[in-house]
């Protein structure tokens, strides 16, 4: 018996599972990015890159809640000139790579890209939606008139198979998802995190510096799976699903909802490194019990009811 392939093309970039991690959860040291891919995923996405080093927001940035975890990071990273070589250093290693990136002007979102793509990057997701340095730079992906004003500029700096990573924050995820796909993008994230606060008994006050974070994990699925369903029903490119993905079961519910790949965040914390080759393990297993030959076939499915 052939062994029944996993492959999945994101608008040209093909991958050999339709599994990679949620931008931001790891980090994004080469090294620890080609133990994700070594443990299965079928690419990589780095931590959101930006035009200049960020030290991002002071502690505390990181709070767990009920079955899912806020963060307010503020977008720290060591700025675009730098990663460049990090993705270098990663191509040499054979580990394909998706470089998200963010700017705070138009110019600057299509300055990093340009940096991002000349580094080697396979491809380029453009995180219109960080919650958290809004008073700074305002939330793209709120605004569907910027976001497809940032998405044209980049899309005239790449080549490059260019996926736009936009909100649940929104009234009508659809709009923004049309949005990005008028200014070029090649592929929709849905969804980056929901926003929310926690606060502090004791010291009566929030629990983050920031105030508010994005919430991410199981709490988030159903609204991430929502937001999918949506968006796969609003545009005619490819979508790749975030929002609580812990086993192979979701990500076949995501697959079903319409998402032609799944990016796994917070269960690398909570169920470790093994999570990706154990998500495209089970969904090999699902699409062989259920008579499938493709991941292709069950893209979508749920919307035949
Ligand atoms: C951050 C960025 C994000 O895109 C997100 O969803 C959550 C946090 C941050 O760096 O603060």
């Amino acid at each position: 018996m052939t062994q029944l392939s996993l492959a999945v093309d994101l608008a040209g970039f093909k991958l050999r599972n339709p599994t990679l991690n949620a931008a931001g959860v790891l980090g994004m040291s080469p090294p620890i990015l080609k133990r994700v891919y070594d443990s299965g995923a079928g690419a990589v996405v780095t931590k959101s890159i930006g035009p200049e080093p960020r030290t991002g927001h002071s502690n505390p940035t990181l709070v767990r809640t009920s079955d899912g975890f806020l963060n307010a990071m503020g977008l720290p990273n060591p700025g675009a000139e730098y990663f460049a070589d990090e993705i270098k250093t990663l191509k040499e290693m054979g580990v394909p790579v998706v470089a998200s990136f963010f700017g705070g002007t138009v110019e600057e979102f299509a300055t990093v890209a340009h940096t991002l793509s000349r580094a080697g990057a396979d491809a380029l997701e453009l995180n219109a939606s960080c919650p958290n340095v809004c008073e700074e730079m305002g939330m793209l992906a709120q605004d569907a008139d910027s976001l497809e004003k940032v998405t044209e500029a980049v899309r005239e700096e790449t080549r490059l198979p260019l996926y736009v990573k936009i909100t649940p924050n929104v009234t009508d995820i659809k709009s923004i998802a049309r949005a990005a796909v008028r200014g070029g993008a090649d592929a929709i994230t849905a969804a980056n995190t929901l926003m929310g606060l926690a606060i502090d008994l004791e010291f009566r006050r929030p629990v983050l510096s920031n105030v508010t974070g994005g919430l991410s994990g199981p709490a988030v699925k159903p609204v991430a799976l929502r937001c999918v369903w949506e968006v796969s029903k609003a545009v005619n490119i490819p979508v790749i699903g975030s929002g609580g993905v812990t086993d192979w079961r979701d990500a076949v519910e995501f697959l079903l909802a319409g998402a032609s790949a799944v990016e796994i965040g917070v269960a690398v914390i909570t169920h470790g490194m093994t999570v990706y080759g154990d998500v495209a393990n089970g969904l090999r297993g699902y699409l062989e019990a259920n008579g499938f030959s493709s991941v292709q076939e069950v893209i979508g499915l749920a919307h035949e009811y």
